[in-house]
């Protein structure tokens, strides 16, 4: 069979790869996006518990964790949040604001996939599931052509875009395709790690900590000079929840969390108030008041505080309950790893890329969009955007 040419071939047909093909055709360039999965989008259509975050109003380059802070800011700022919202706007899609500016679809993922198929439909871009890659060639340096042979058709392009996202979810499709092609034309690719993650916690804590699972409690958590405010929920497992999840990213193996457990109300203050009014009441029944009931009662059992009326408490251990309560030191054991996790950390190096076309600098015409490079987004859509942002990017040029 005769090789199938055409000017832009894109390995992925997920967030970033759909958009980059979308945004191509539509400058007239001839585009097919192949990918090995039986559908495409399908990390959107699970994404937001089935409602796609599909970006958040205040993203900017500080919501995104990379070996280079400064090389997502050109993409971002040519391809805004505002940008997708009118994209979203333009198909009618309903969608609402949940929290810290983190926008959903009202009615389902669906939408969204449906939105970037639509895309790359109206501009000629041809999308063809079920495709392994076998073998990538370049096989022309200067006029940059790439021979991609698949088990479905042998295809010569002009430009390569590799959109096959990071690690996260197996299950689905995800494998590390994009780091072996980078790796095979010289790119570095930074260690990678499961991030946005629940963390696990060592057997002795999982006992201890294990009927408090299915409690949410609001906290702060901080690691590595990081901190968030958010929900924390215990697991079986662990403790997982928004801050949690946003935390996992900073938080590297053998490190301690630091966790407050009440960043809003001081516990010391409350203690020394209702000591002063009840002083027969007792610690559990006063903490009962700002926390759940169960969590007090495990809680000051796992930190051995011996429950006793406020009265017969002194300054000195007031103090210290208050402190463990606000600045909870816990060590845990790991994470969920990919099974579970959002995203990846680490990937393609972007000093290897250039932050304005996403092209690699070493092999003209191969570039990498997406998750599959070092730049991650915390929890709350910034994926996403950064998915649109540097498929636009590419798509402007390949
Ligand atoms: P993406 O993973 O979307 O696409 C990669 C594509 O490449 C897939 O279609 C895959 O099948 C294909 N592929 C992989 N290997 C291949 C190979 N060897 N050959 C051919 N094709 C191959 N983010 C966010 O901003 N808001 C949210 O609400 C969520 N929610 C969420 C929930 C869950 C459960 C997960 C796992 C992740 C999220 N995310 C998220 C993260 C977000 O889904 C992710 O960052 C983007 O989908 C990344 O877009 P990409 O296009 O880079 O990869």
């Amino acid at each position: 069979m005769a090789n199938k040419k055409v000017d832009v071939l894109v390995i992925g047909a997920g967030a970033a790869g759909l958009m980059c093909g979308a945004v191509a055709a539509a400058r007239g360039r001839q585009v097919e996006v192949i990918d090995h999965a039986k559908k495409v989008g399908r990390k959107i259509l699970m994404s937001g518990g089935g409602r796609c975050n599909f970006t958040n109003m205040y993203a900017g380059p500080e919501n995104f964790l990379s070996n280079n802070p400064h090389f997502c800011k050109s993409a971002l700022s040519r391809y805004t949040q505002w940008d997708f919202i009118a994209l979203v706007d333009k198909y009618q899609i309903p969608y609402h604001e949940k929290t810290l500016g983190q926008l959903f679809c009202d009615d389902s993922a669906k939408d969204i996939v449906n939105l970037l198929v639509s895309e790359c439909e109206q501009a000629g871009a041809t999308i063809t599931l079920r495709t392994e890659v076998i073998s990538i060639e370049q096989t022309e340096q200067d006029g940059a052509r790439y021979l991609v042979k698949t088990d479905n058709h042998d295809y010569e392009c002009e430009s390569l875009v590799i959109a096959t996202g990071g690690l996260s979810m197996p299950k689905i499709g995800a494998s590390p395709f994009g780091y072996k092609v980078a790796q095979q034309f010289g790119l570095e690719v930074l260690p990678t790690r499961a991030a946005l993650v629940p963390l696990t916690l060592h057997d002795k804590d999982k006992e201890q900590l294990a009927a408090l699972s299915g409690i949410a409690v609001d906290i702060t958590a901080e690691a590595n000079d990081t901190s968030f405010k958010e929900a924390m929920l215990f697991t079986h497992r662990g403790i997982s929840g928004p801050a949690i999840l946003q935390i996992s990213s900073y938080w590297q193996p053998g490190d301690d969390l630091t966790i407050n457990l009440s960043p809003e109300q001081d516990v010391l203050a409350l203690l020394t108030q209702v000591r002063e009014k009840h002083p027969e009441q007792e610690l559990k029944t006063c903490l009962a008041k700002r926390f759940p009931k169960r969590f007090v009662e495990t809680f000051l059992a796992y930190q051995q505080i011996p429950n006793a009326p406020l009265k017969v408490l002194n300054e000195k251990q007031l103090s210290t309950i208050a402190e463990q309560l606000h600045q909870w030191q816990l060590k845990p054991n790991g994470t969920e790893g990919y099974r579970t996790a959002e995203v990846t950390i680490g990937g393609v190096n972007t000093d290897q890329l250039s932050s304005k076309t996403m092209e690699a600098k070493q092999a003209k015409g191969l570039y990498f969009i997406g998750e599959v490079v070092d730049v991650t987004g915390w929890l709350g859509g910034f994926n996403f955007q950064w998915a649109w942002s540097s498929g636009w990017a590419a798509g402007q040029v390949v």
